[in-house]
């Protein structure tokens, strides 16, 4: 059964352990895989700034590390943000890879308000789950 704000829960626990000196900006993800499992990852930063890896593309690492194909759902959550924090658009693109477009994406900062959507509408037009249909 997918619960997303237990997905959430993980994604917050994920987000304690970000490397984020830089921003003070801690992120984390946690992803429901085909197996059942979930898979967690929070952002790491480096002193060059643009190698900084975002907490939806490691999570995506440990899945894909761990045997994973596949992702039925994504929540994030972006600890040091009132606001909820959606994707950036390299982890969108990565995300694509083993999501499909319906699989539910949910974001949220430190206060109540979450965003609940699907990674086909983060992501329309997209090369290799949308345009095949047309
Ligand atoms: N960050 C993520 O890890 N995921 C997001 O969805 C938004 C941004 C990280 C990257 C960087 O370490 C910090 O947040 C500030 O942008």
């Amino acid at each position: 059964m997918l619960d997303l704000d237990e997905l959430f829960e993980a994604a917050q626990t994920a987000a304690a352990g970000a490397y984020a000196p830089y921003s003070r900006f801690r992120v984390g993800a946690a992803l429901l895989a085909g197996d059942g499992n979930i898979y967690r990852g929070c952002n790491v930063e480096n002193r060059s700034y643009g190698l900084t890896i975002c907490a939806e593309r490691n999570a995506a690492a440990q899945a894909v590390a761990a045997g994973q194909r596949r992702f039925m759902a994504l929540a994030i959550a972006a600890l040091d943000s009132d606001a909820p924090v959606g994707p950036c658009g390299a982890c969108r693109q990565v995300l694509s890879e083993f999501m499909g477009s319906d699989a539910p994406v949910y974001f949220g900062g430190a206060g109540p308000e979450r965003v609940r959507t699907s990674l086909g509408e983060l992501l329309p037009w997209d090369s290799l789950h949308d345009l095949g249909k047309r």
